[in-house]
């Protein structure tokens, strides 16, 4: 079964033909990043203007460039949710309009839910299958949850962040450092050159949620060891003072995660972790996550999956189609806030 993936939750309009959940033939992303550079985030309209120009010749490449023709294709899948309204609205009015246009079957997806799938593509059903239940972990810029995986599209939610997302933390400790939007590959880049002992950093605690997230404490360590004790005088940082900053707040937020990780695997026994979002980037998580792990099988999507893309929107869109195959109505509309319930 041949489907389209579209993907406009954010910042990235993103298209993929995906054969049976698991096979890409393209992968074609557009990202916005450029003109939200200068804001040291996402603007939203900004971002749907863009998606809007993008769509069109997004889609048109990657059935180019999977040598697909509109009528080879079996089912469109559309992120609907979680995501920014008018980014939403701008993937899924598109595909509805393809669906008509092309008298062909439309399926929307959870983009958090597809981001925890991105690492199962690639993987027989059986496989992943007799590898639940399973822990799973989204760390992206919008994102930070830990949830037990019973099935594809049956989770029990175990925690999130209380405050900012793990890969919003970056972006704006790379902001603090004079880094650019998005800023987690430059703090990795820099923190490559830095030491991660060099600073005492001390991750988020929730009270009597020892599996939450906190990353607001964290980053305001960033910022008075950048910004001085009241935050607004800016220190003269050497390169290398930078680097060990980004080092250590790097290290601090991995090994809390792994930390967290740990509790829930003792409490929930677990056969396999699965990780998604844009944060899996990251070499260092990936490495830290492999040796704190051994025992168990640790899964990452590969690098060209990690991040916003439509092919983990066509793989969960194949899976939830063969479980009720049919339509989506012309109605169902974009959920801006997450509507799985993947959320406690
Ligand atoms: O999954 P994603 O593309 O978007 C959301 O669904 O939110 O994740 C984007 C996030 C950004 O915050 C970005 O800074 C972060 O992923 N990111 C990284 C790395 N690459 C991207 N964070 C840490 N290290 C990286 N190498
Ligand atoms: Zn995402």
């Amino acid at each position: 079964m041949k489907v389209l993936g579209i993907e406009t939750t954010c910042d990235e309009t993103g298209a993929s033909i995906v054969i049976d959940g698991q096979t890409v033939l393209s992968n074609v992303i557009a990202s916005s990043a450029d003109i939200h550079e200068r804001y040291g985030g996402v603007f939203p309209e900004l971002a749907s203007r863009r998606h809007l120009e993008s769509i069109l010749p997004v889609v048109t490449e990657a059935l180019e460039k999977a040598n697909t023709s509109p009528a080879e294709i079996d089912l469109i899948a559309v992120a609907i949710s979680p995501g920014l309204i008018g980014s939403l609205l701008v993937g899924l009015q598109f595909t509805k309009g393809l669906s008509i246009a092309w008298n062909k079957p439309w399926i929307g997806v959870d983009h958090v839910e597809a981001h925890l799938y991105a690492a199962m593509m690639g993987k027989t059903l059986y496989d992943t299958r007799s590898s639940f239940p399973a822990l799973g972990l989204v760390l992206s810029g919008g994102h930070t949850l830990l949830l037990k995986i019973n099935d594809l599209g049956d989770y029990t939610p175990l925690s999130t962040t209380v405050d900012d997302a793990i890969g919003e933390a970056f972006d704006k400790v790379a902001a603090l450092l004079g880094l650019p939007y998005p800023g987690g590959p430059h703090v990795e880049a820099l923190a490559k050159q830095g030491l991660c002992t060099a600073y005492s950093l001390k991750p988020g605690k929730v009270k009597r949620s020892p599996l939450d997230f906190s990353f607001s404490g964290l980053k305001t360590s960033i910022l008075y060891a950048a910004n001085g004790q009241n935050g607004k005088e800016p220190r003269c940082l050497s390169l290398q003072e930078k680097a060990d900053l980004a080092a250590s707040f790097q290290e601090t937020a991995f090994q809390d995660v792994i930390a967290k990780a740990k509790i829930a695997l003792g409490q929930f026994p677990c056969q396999a972790i699965y990780l998604g979002g844009g944060v899996c980037n990251n070499q260092r998580l990936r490495t830290l996550f492999y040796d704190a792990f051994s025992s168990i099988p640790v899964h990452f999507p590969s690098f060209d999956l990690t991040l916003d893309n439509g092919a983990m929107i066509a793989g969960l869109g194949y899976h939830k189609f063969l479980k009720k195959p049919i339509s989506d109505p012309l109605d169902l509309e974009a959920r801006p806030r997450n509507c799985l319930k993947l959320v406690p």
